[in-house]
């Protein structure tokens, strides 16, 4: 046993195919290895949680059920009980990148440094996707395997997920909508939309943008890719994740000179991103939108 455990994890960005992956559709996601959930581990008399959003006692309290399930699982496989967590984050939560895998994921990490044990990739992932479960219903475990891994990756449920090289001459900018969004709420809502009102096809329409946007990857096509990111937000829209002022977000990206911009993430608030050639066009997007209010907006390359 150390006399604390520590953990770290960074956040991601679904470039194409959210919502879609769940329904084993392949998704494009890069990890934001600069966002990151830093997490210490002291052992303590009650477990509870010191944090920018929370500080108190996490057992009863609402929205930590994956952490709290999460810990007991902990419990059952390490010799450890109660615990007081401090968490420093630069991932903004509810934003649709990826903090709640994150989180999980630095806990694990903390605990298993904490008590000295080996952690397996399996048995990280496993224990990640365990909370998960109770923040997105049904998670596609993109989160979860993006916070443990540091590549770009075209991912698809239940098989193995492959690292894509990107080295295009553009940026994103991710900008936070200042609505937290709810991915829980939005992965629900489709499931009723997938049962009752037969949404495959629209479905099926996103999985085969991001087979498309694939191909133009390789042939480095920032035109067709920025048409892509317009097309998928366009269905997410028509599945109702799309929020006021996501839409507000994607139209002011498209009149500064964005290829494309959507939603990402579970939707209904969270981030809108948008693609931008070189990057002098990004700066000044991301400066205008600093100016109108926007304090989370994020410069991403891509190019390794
Ligand atoms: O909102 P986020 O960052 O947790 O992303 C969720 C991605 C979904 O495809 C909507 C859900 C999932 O489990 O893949």
């Amino acid at each position: 046993m150390n006399p604390f455990g520590v953990g770290m994890a960074h956040g991601k960005v679904i470039w194409f195919g959210e919502h879609a992956v769940v329904y084993h559709h392949p998704a494009i996601a890069l990890p934001l290895t600069e966002h990151r959930i830093h997490i210490k581990m002291d052992p303590s008399s009650k477990t509870e949680l010191i944090s920018p959003f929370f500080n108190g006692p996490l057992e009863g309290s609402q929205g930590f059920e994956g952490f709290i399930a999460l810990l007991e699982r902990l419990r059952e496989i390490l010799p450890f009980q109660d615990a007081t967590i401090t968490l420093r984050s630069d991932i903004p939560v509810g934003a649709g990148l990826g903090a709640s895998a994150a989180i999980a994921s630095a806990i694990v990490q903390a605990a298993f440094d904490l008590t000295d044990h080996p952690l397996d990739a399996g048995t990280h992932f496993d224990l990640i996707q365990l909370s998960e479960g109770y923040f997105h219903t049904n998670p596609s475990g993109i989160d979860a395997y993006l916070s443990i891994h540091d590549e770009a990756l075209r991912y698809r449920k239940d098989q193995s997920p492959e690292s894509i090289q990107i080295d295009l001459d553009a940026h994103l900018v991710i900008a936070h909508s200042n609505v937290s969004g709810s991915t829980k709420d939005a992965v629900e809502q489709i499931a009723r939309m997938m049962k009752e009102k037969k949404s495959s096809k629209k479905m099926a329409d996103l999985g085969h943008i991001t087979l498309n946007a694939l191909e133009a990857i390789q042939a480095k096509e920032l035109k067709k890719l920025g048409q892509l990111m317009n097309d998928a937000h366009g269905l997410l829209k028509r599945f109702n994740v799309s929020h006021p002022v996501l839409d507000d977000l994607v139209d002011q990206a498209l009149s500064h000179g964005a290829l494309g911009a959507k939603l990402s993430g579970g939707g209904l608030g969270g981030i809108m991103i948008a693609l931008f050639e070189g990057k002098s066009g990004a700066l000044a997007f991301q400066e205008h939108l600093h100016q109108s209010g926007y304090p989370h907006v994020f410069i991403k390359a891509l190019a390794a």
